[in-house]
């Protein structure tokens, strides 16, 4: 049983990660400065509520909890937010990065689970992307991202800090009971909107392009439920608990859905009609991604297990019909 300092557990992957982790008989200390994570989120273990660049609320935290290890979450996350503000994300997801390992190093703590991206990856060509693939990031999220996973390897070599890098695919779904699921301010995913389209909250799903270099025109993504990626992050932990060495792994299942079969498959699992439309291209979206998960598999044990895409659509649906976090 381990404490575990998790920034960003109030958000969506993050508060999913407390939840496993408290499953697990571990301590999870949410660190949060709620931008853009829930105090209703909060669940699973102590709340500290501070910012990454704020060194003195790190401090105090590593001082209460004395965590064994941590769990880094907080980041902004939206592509094309992060092409109108780049100096946003490299000041919050590096400078807040740098920050964290700095207090992490002073606090005598060496394992850190972090969340990266399969937007280091850029466009590839690939069928399967596997980790060795070279790493062209085609927005600022991305390259904040690939900047923070170099930091780790520096930190590694001068300080010992040994580091579980996820590479996440595209997360969906929620908690099955749906006491914690996706909500962001403003929504920008596309499962999420494909609900609000179906609950008639907006008038129509708009599909950004339809002249990629794909079978049907539209964007290919990897979806993964994210009870399949707290999994993996509880394996991870576990790994450094065992004095495991550093490791950097995607996480998705190694299939591809079109814009436009998500579309048809939530039609199909809700039942509604999610009236659609093609809108211009989104900047910064590569025309596909899918994962090669193999690594995830031979060095953790890790498959997804709960990733098929109607039950991370229905997942989502049964959260989506709920009252959110607004209530
Ligand atoms: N999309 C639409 N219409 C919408 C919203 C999205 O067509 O209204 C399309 C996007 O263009 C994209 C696909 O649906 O092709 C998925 O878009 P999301 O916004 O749901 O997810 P992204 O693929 O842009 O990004 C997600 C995470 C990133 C992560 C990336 C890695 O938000 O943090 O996956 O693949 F980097």
């Amino acid at each position: 049983m381990a404490t575990v300092l998790v920034t960003g557990g109030a958000g969506y992957v993050g508060s999913h990660a407390c939840r496993a982790l408290a499953e697990a008989g571990h301590v999870p200390v949410c660190f949060d400065d709620f931008r853009t994570g829930w105090r209703a989120a909060v669940r699973f273990g102590p709340l500290v509520e501070g910012r990454l660049l704020d060194r003195a609320a790190l401090d105090a935290a590593f001082a209460a909890h004395r965590p064994e290890a941590v769990m880094h979450f907080a980041a902004l996350s939206l592509v094309a937010e992060s092409v109108a503000e780049p100096g946003r994300y490299w000041r919050e997801n590096v400078g807040g990065t740098l920050t964290l390992l700095e207090a992490m190093r002073d606090a005598g703590v060496g394992r850190l689970v972090f969340s990266s991206t399969a937007a280091v990856y850029g466009d590839s060509d690939l069928a399967l992307i596997p980790e060795h693939a070279p790493q062209r990031p085609t927005n600022p999220y991305g390259a904040t991202k690939l900047a923070v996973e170099r930091m780790l390897a520096d930190f590694g070599a001068a300080h010992g800090l040994r580091a579980v890098v996820f590479r996440y695919f595209n997360v969906a779904g929620a908690a099955a009971e749906a006491t914690i699921g996706e909500q962001h301010r403003p929504e920008t995913h596309l499962i999420p909107l494909v609900l609000e389209a179906a609950l008639g909250r907006r008038e129509a799903i708009v599909q950004h392009g339809d002249d990629y270099p794909t079978p049907d025109g539209a964007c290919v993504r990897d979806y993964i439920h994210v009870g399949d990626l707290a999994e993996a992050h509880l394996l991870g932990l576990e790994r450094l608990l065992r004095g495991g060495e550093s490791l950097t792994a995607n996480l998705g299942v190694g299939r591809g859905y079109s814009v436009r079969e998500v579309i048809e498959r939530a039609r199909a699992v809700t039942g509604r009609p999610i009236p659609a439309r093609i809108g211009p291209r989104r900047p910064g979206d590569p025309a596909r991604l899918v994962c090669d998960p193999a690594l995830a598999l031979a060095e953790l044990g890790w498959r997804a297990r709960r990733s098929d895409l109607d039950r991370m659509i229905a997942d989502a649906w049964t959260w989506a019909q709920g009252a959110g976090y607004d209530a």
